[in-house]
């Protein structure tokens, strides 16, 4: 069952907290990737259209350690939000209200408040005080069980945000009778946060295709039960640095000391085939060190295999998604999530909490 959601719920004349997953990269005190916030949109637009008296948005934004930290300030968030809505957004600081004739607001970032990464009911109550009803449409943030994506859940009546539906209806396609074949492709660095979805997804897959950093520990101590497609060949550097001396090299000549920092020009022909004929395709972390044109070809090739396949295409994941960002390729890509961690969570077939905290629907 799903959430319920918030077209259903009767906004008019309400307060609305909603929490979005506002966490964005900043450069200074200018938003680098607006991504997140432009998905909130909808969310806000809808409430603003149903007639609710105030909207409040809260968000954690990176992983402050001792509480208010200038770096970590939503303020930038609050001006390009105001810019992509196009009205006025006001921004209310820790532990104060928002003036009564202000219709939307950004609160600042929960993680200042000790209580918030704890689940603290009494910093959940603070922000139930703010509102009539609660949202969340923050998916990337669901898998968090802390005071804005649960504890206040239980406080207001609480309603799934549109991006937190249309991420569970999207990422859910996966987990159910998918169209065959069902590729997967995996890369990045950190195989161990990778490995228990790949288990609970692989099993079901036709193919599983493995680069990046990830294929040489798998290439080690292979942890899966099924078959796995991995790297012939690599792109190998004297060093890991972007002006490294590099040739193509197969995986039994990489020259000892040398790194495979990307996959080879056969590996990406074998993994744009299999992409080809795919009817889905879930790809989560790059094949190389993409952000290094030297070694960026592989990801590239990926990122173009996925955008032409005519089947379901979903790409989660920060780097991947970053990858096919900067290839200018998203639009043709089925779904690109904007959960890395929850996503993962969800398609491990865990249950997540910022979900399980609002009723079904
Ligand atoms: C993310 O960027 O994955 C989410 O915003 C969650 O951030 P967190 O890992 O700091 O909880």
């Amino acid at each position: 069952m799903a959430p319920r959601s918030v077209r259903t719920a009767a906004v008019a004349g309400k307060r609305v907290l909603v929490r979005a997953d506002l966490n964005v990269p900043l450069d200074g005190a200018r938003v680098a990737d607006d991504t997140r916030i432009r998905a909130s949109l909808p969310t806000l637009r809808l409430l603003l259209e149903q007639g609710a008296s105030q909207v409040l948005v809260c968000s954690h934004l990176g992983r402050p350690q001792d509480g208010p930290d200038p770096k970590y300030s939503l303020r930038p968030v609050a001006a390009r939000l105001a810019e992509l809505l196009g009205q006025e957004v006001g921004f209310v600081e820790s532990g104060a209200t928002a003036p009564a004739g202000v219709k939307v607001a950004v609160l600042e970032n929960t993680r200042f408040h000790p209580g918030e990464t704890e689940n603290d009911a009494g910093y959940a109550a603070e922000l139930a005080a703010l509102a009539d009803v609660y949202v969340n449409d923050a998916f990337g943030s669901a898998h968090r069980a802390h005071s804005s994506t649960e504890a206040v859940a239980h406080l207001l009546p609480a309603y799934a945000g549109l991006l937190l539906e249309r991420e569970l209806a999207e990422l859910g396609r996966l987990l159910g009778a998918v169209e065959r074949p069902f590729v997967i492709v995996a890369g990045g660095a950190k195989v161990e946060d990778k490995v228990a979805v790949l288990q609970h997804l692989g099993a079901r897959a036709d193919s599983v295709l493995i680069g990046g950093k990830m294929a040489e520990e798998v290439r080690g101590a292979n942890p899966f039960t099924f078959p796995v497609v991995l790297p012939a060949d690599v792109v190998a550097a004297a060093s890991f640095a972007a002006d490294a001396e590099a040739h193509v090299a197969t995986v039994d000549a990489i020259p000892a000391g040398w790194l495979g920092l990307d996959i080879g020009p056969a590996t990406r022909a074998e993994f744009a085939r299999h992409i080809a004929g795919a009817q889905t395709v879930f790809w989560n972390g790059p094949l190389g060190v993409f952000e290094w044109p030297r070694f960026a070809e592989g990801t590239n090739a990926v990122a173009r295999a996925v955008a032409d396949c005519a089947g379901f295409t979903v790409v989660g994941g920060g780097d991947s998604v970053r990858a096919i960002e900067e290839a200018g390729l998203a639009d043709r890509v089925s779904w690109v999530s904007t959960g890395g961690g929850a996503s993962l969570e969800l398609l491990e077939g865990r249950v997540l909490p910022g979900v399980a905290a609002i009723p079904e629907g």
